[in-house]
């Protein structure tokens, strides 16, 4: 939501009035806002001081070129966790020792891959993933550096789906198992224990069970130190929410570091993957009003953002901020249901909204910017929006609006016609 206010009227991000790109380049489209995305990396760089950090910004989030470039610019490193998203990061930096390698589910020639390139820290999931990995290492003749990812079994207080640091979820390593694995590593010559990692969840609106798992991950640090086992970093993983409505509070990135700073033994270098936080609220989603319907108990406003664009509110029930791009004062205001073309009930994009709306204007779908485009689909056979970036009165497109024949571009020369 924020870079974003009305001036004379207009829904201005930045220097730019959003109905100028609505003209440019039509709906639905996202827009993300650069002095934003810098604001909010640049927040954890400077909370972090002299100390020494690697923020490794979680591609999944939001992995446009355009803006995993700019982040590198800025001194980032890389959460990856696919060979997309190494390909796509090869594709702006040619550094890979900045790169953690998280997941549960690596494929085989997927580790080959990040091994034989460099990537900086291989976190690894299971036992039976170290197996694999020590495997691949030896036959690469290589030694390669290892985080045990850890499951702390801390309730990060957030939606199921993305709460990971609980014991009956599918991530990480059981925390009293890992000194085990850690002798492991350590009577492998293949192997480095470089650190140890853990990620409870996303969306997580208090720090506090991040501080509970940072003390259980400093215990783990002394038993396998009382083995002779020293561990050069210690990866906090990402999770800092973002306030999605007005009633919801978040930490800073600086408390967050502060915390983390002050927790953790000095001679670790810390670790971070944040991902939200960075570009969630720098982006919006704009969609036109396509048609307004009542039944008996509920208005519709129908428009052409759909569940393809923005998935969060019928995978989650979250609820994202729409307003008008043309302000209005909405003392007439009645509550619509937000919803897409997509033929399912379950396709809406906001509850309740207070909304004064009018059949072809623009609503912008508010901190859009993080796991929006990144979960999108071609579900209906629709295209993929475009994506534009602002920097202060300028914008520009970061990706085109994806095309029909990109669509069945990978069908169409297993077809005939038929006559
Ligand atoms: N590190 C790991 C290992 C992760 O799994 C994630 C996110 C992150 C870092 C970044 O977390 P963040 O700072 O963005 O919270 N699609 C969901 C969020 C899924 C998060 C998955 N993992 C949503 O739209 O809310």
């Amino acid at each position: 939501m924020s870079n974003l206010c009305y001036q004379t009227k207009d829904l201005m991000m930045e220097d730019v009035a959003l109905s100028d790109i609505v003209s440019a380049y039509g709906t639905p489209t996202f827009v993300y806002s650069l002095d934003q995305i810098k604001k909010s990396f640049l927040a954890y760089k400077s909370a972090f001081g002299g100390r020494d950090h690697l923020i490794c910004y979680a591609v999944k989030a939001n992995s446009n070129l355009s803006i995993l470039k700019v982040l590198s610019e800025l001194g980032a490193g890389f959460d990856i966790v696919s060979e997309g998203e190494f390909y796509r990061v090869k594709k702006i930096s040619d550094s890979f020792d900045n790169i953690v390698f998280s997941g549960v589910g690596k494929r085989y020639q997927e580790i080959v891959n990040t091994i034989e390139a460099g990537v900086g820290t291989i976190n690894v999931e299971s036992s039976s993933e170290l197996q694999r990995v020590a495997g691949i290492a030896e036959k690469l003749q290589l030694c390669v550096p290892i985080a045990l990812r850890v499951n702390p079994n801390v309730d990060p207080k957030t939606h199921p789906y993305v709460s990971t640091g609980l014991k009956e979820n599918k991530f990480g390593i059981s925390i009293d198992d890992a000194p085990f694995l850690y002798d492991e590593i350590a009577s492998n010559k293949y192997l480095e224990a470089k650190g140890v990692a853990c990620h409870i969840g996303s969306q997580l609106t208090d720090i506090s069970p991040i501080e509970e798992s940072v003390s259980q991950v400093i215990s783990l640090l002394k038993k396998i130190e009382s083995k002779g086992i020293k561990v050069a970093q210690v990866d906090c993983g990402g999770g800092l929410g973002i306030p999605y409505s007005n009633d919801e509070e978040c930490p800073s990135p600086r408390v967050l570091v502060e915390m983390l700073v002050n927790k953790i033994p000095e001679e670790y270098k810390i670790v971070i993957e944040p991902g939200r936080s960075i570009v969630g609220s720098a982006g919006v989603l704009l969609t036109n009003i396509e048609y307004i319907k009542s039944v008996p108990s509920k208005n519709f406003v129908i428009v052409d953002a759909a569940m393809t664009e923005l998935i969060r509110p019928a995978l989650y029930r979250s609820s994202h901020k729409i307003i008008h791009l043309r302000e209005k004062q909405l003392d007439e205001a009645l509550q619509f249901e937000v919803v897409g073309p997509v033929c399912e009930t379950g396709d809406w994009l906001g509850h309740g909204i207070k909304l004064e709306p009018e059949e072809g204007e623009t609503l912008a779908i508010c901190d859009a910017g993080a796991y929006g485009f990144t979960m999108a689909s071609n579900y209906n056979s629709r295209v993929r929006a475009a994506e534009v970036l602002v920097e202060g009165d300028k914008f520009k497109l970061i990706r085109n609006r994806e095309s029909f024949e990109q669509l069945v571009e990978n069908e169409i020369h297993h077809v005939g016609k038929n006559k």
